[in-house]
């Protein structure tokens, strides 16, 4: 099934292999220009067989990053957007751009805003504030479809904004946007989707990356049931906490972070992708064959071999991802790398 191909919205998508997005830290200009090594970073992928890349979280708000970011908040982003989708449609994948506000984790502010304040930290966002960012996604969204991608990903997930008033420990608010009534904590998720597909109208396909809390599980899957009412196309599901890393656990036959894509898979009406640990193409089959995902993301191995969907097309031996600390992510990547350093290759 990983090269059968899929189509979403008149879009023909030619295998189920998905880039996760991964900011690439070592890449990103602190201006949140697109550079030239960041559209080779991600056109070598793209000539290798991947069938969708989600290019990692960009700022729909400048002044709301946890990082240095690629930037989506003003027009001025438009033409290196331009370039980068085009590497990637140019060369047979599917381009998804994925749009991020760190919320109250938006530690390069001196005073970020989220649902609540976070021990002290940042400040709660008022009602205006909670305005402006609604249309922060949507003005982000129209850049992103005017420089070309084929779709837009929200980013849900993770314990950023758009996941933060669905947490009981972000969300202290008592008004319409608090935790405790479901609906209020999907009010913000819901008014950002209903806005976004207004602006790029019903064909253009939209993403959301959930964030997924075990413990929560049935008001999780009402809140995708909402968000799919509200016009999201793809569910694209990981956890509700941090980009979990974990390992296989005992209590779930794959991961948590699969199993919990699977779960929603099954009560939910809508194409889903699962992430974490997919690390080869076998288990990457056995998960789309027992239903757990109508596609599989692959996050760090697209890092350690660009080639892993090309190689696993072909049959060749894939430079795995040793899972080694520090993590790649903390490192700043390039040479840090054992697999880049024994092949010689550079990220980009
Ligand atoms: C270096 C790095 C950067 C990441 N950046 C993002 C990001 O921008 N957006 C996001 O939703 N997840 C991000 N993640 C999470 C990955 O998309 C993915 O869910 C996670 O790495 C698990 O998949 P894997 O085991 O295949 O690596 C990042 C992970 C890594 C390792």
């Amino acid at each position: 099934m990983l090269f059968d191909s899929f189509t979403l919205k008149g879009n023909v998508i030619k295998n189920r292999i998905v880039m996760s997005p991964m900011v690439t830290y070592s890449l990103v200009r602190s201006d949140g220009f697109i550079d030239d090594r960041h559209i080779s970073y991600y056109e070598k992928r793209a000539k290798n067989e991947v069938g969708t890349i989600i290019v990692e979280a960009s700022g729909v708000d400048g002044n709301q990053k946890a990082w240095n970011q690629i930037g989506i908040w003003d027009d001025k982003f438009i033409p290196g957007l331009k370039k980068l989708a085009g590497a990637i449609n140019d060369n047979g994948a599917f381009s998804v751009i994925q749009l991020h506000n760190a919320g109250i984790k938006a530690k390069m502010e001196e005073c970020p805003y989220g649902p609540s304040p976070l021990e002290g930290y940042g400040r709660q966002m008022s009602k205006d504030d909670i305005k402006k960012s609604v249309n922060d996604f949507v003005n982000a969204a129209v850049r992103a479809k005017e420089a070309g991608f084929k779709a837009v990903e929200l980013h849900g997930a993770h314990g950023y904004l758009l996941c933060e008033f669905t947490l009981k420990k972000y969300n202290n608010r008592t008004d319409e946007y608090g935790f405790e009534n479901l609906e209020d904590r999907y009010r913000f998720p819901i008014e950002v989707t209903k806005a976004v597909r207004e602006a790029v109208g019903e064909d253009y396909p939209i993403y959301y990356r959930m964030g997924v809390n075990m413990e929560d599980i049935d008001d999780v899957i009402k809140g995708a049931n909402m968000l799919v009412n509200a016009g999201v196309d793809v569910l694209n599901i990981s956890s509700a906490f941090d980009a979990s890393t974990s390992l296989e656990d005992k209590e779930h036959e794959f991961n948590s972070v699969t199993s919990s894509a699977k779960i929603i898979k099954e009560n939910a009406d809508i194409p889903v992708i699962c992430v974490n640990r997919i690390s080869t193409p076998e288990r990457a089959e056995k998960l789309l064959k027992e239903g757990y995902a109508d596609f599989t993301a692959i996050g760090r191995e697209l890092l350690s071999d660009y080639q892993w969907a090309y190689k696993a097309k072909n049959d060749i031996p894939i430079n795995y991802c040793y899972h080694c600390k520090p993590k790649c992510r903390l490192n700043g990547g390039d040479n840090k790398c054992p697999n880049l350093i024994k092949t010689g290759d550079t990220l980009y």
